[in-house]
């Protein structure tokens, strides 16, 4: 396999500044290095030029109902971000996506899914399903799932869209923090949805395996995407909305390499992101580096 790392700094997603620079942070973990020690061919595609959140507008008023802060500029990101992974995927590439904020995962999605029925396994405290009109904070990296899904307000944005990724092909893992409007979204939709609950009741192996089977049934391939919120804020602080009773840094690894496991049998992943990952925060580049190893451990880096 190589790898075709992209990064995309994007912030415009998120109220806390710095989620721009995890690109570059989760580089001087030694990522590539990782990955190469994992037996995976790492090349670094580079950056895709993103202009400062503070030389825009927010255009909170925009074409949409609701609220959605940046989507212009969401818009335009996710439009070269999905190029670029469709890129790599077309050069028998694998697409690793580093955030930036989740909204990034729009364009990484509809780029995966364009030639293939894509399931997804979404490792993150939250639920990143709000639409502009639920949303009760505007931050559009609350809402990639629903743009994925065309949702709410999403419907009318074909750039956010992505009509190969079906609802019952998306399972989470570690949900543990849901706004009141999302709640009844989640629980109505044909989502599958493991709480952190559900790890503490049957183990994180059992848990990601059954994630496994939801988002490989039927689908040609599996995104992964990791907020590294998912992990415990103890252990991984460096992030713009931490929330406590997060998963350990064992968990997080043991999860991951369910995931390698089954794509060494059955080469189940098509893409993945990390997402999230915010130096200003964190604490000595901890975040950043549990970042870089957990994505080795997707590629099946071990012990022995
Ligand atoms: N649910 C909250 C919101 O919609 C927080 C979302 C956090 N998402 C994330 N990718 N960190 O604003
Ligand atoms: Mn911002
Ligand atoms: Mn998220
Ligand atoms: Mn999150």
């Amino acid at each position: 396999t190589t790898v075709r790392i992209i990064g995309a700094p994007m912030d415009y997603g998120a109220d806390r500044r710095g989620v721009d620079m995890g690109p570059s942070a989760i580089r001087y973990a030694e990522v590539a290095d990782r990955l190469s020690d994992a037996g995976v061919t790492a090349v670094d595609d580079g950056d895709l030029l993103i202009p400062r959140a503070e030389e825009r507008d927010p255009n909170t008023d925009g074409p949409i109902e609701g609220t959605a802060k940046f989507l212009r500029e969401v818009e335009d990101v996710s439009t070269r971000l999905e190029e670029r992974v469709a890129n790599a995927l077309a050069d028998g590439e694998f697409p690793l996506v580093l955030g930036g904020d989740h909204s990034v995962a729009i364009g990484s999605m509809r780029g995966s899914a364009r030639e293939a029925d894509l399931g997804a396994i979404w490792f993150d405290a939250h639920a990143d399903l709000n639409t502009p009109e639920t949303s009760p904070s505007g931050n559009v990296h609350g809402m990639p799932l629903a743009a994925t899904l065309g949702r709410g307000a999403f419907g009318d944005l074909s750039w956010a869209r992505a009509p190969r990724v079906r609802e019952g092909s998306i399972a989470y893992v570690g949900l543990r923090s849901i706004d009141e409007h999302e709640r009844e979204l989640v629980r109505d939709s044909e989502m599958t949805a493991y709480t952190m609950a559900d790890i503490d009741e049957r183990g994180m192996t059992a848990v990601v395996e059954d994630a496994l089977d939801v988002a490989t049934d039927g689908t040609d391939g599996v995104h992964v995407s990791l907020d590294l919120d998912w992990v415990d804020p103890k252990t991984a602080p460096g992030v713009g909305t931490p929330v406590r009773g997060g998963v350990t840094y064992r968990e997080a690894h043991a999860a991951l390499e369910t995931v390698s496991e089954r794509h060494a049998a059955e080469g189940i992943l098509r893409s993945m992101d990390v997402v999230e990952v915010n130096p200003i925060l964190d604490e000595g580049n901890e975040t950043a580096t549990i970042a870089a190893e957990l994505t080795a451990s997707a590629f099946g880096n071990r012990i022995l």
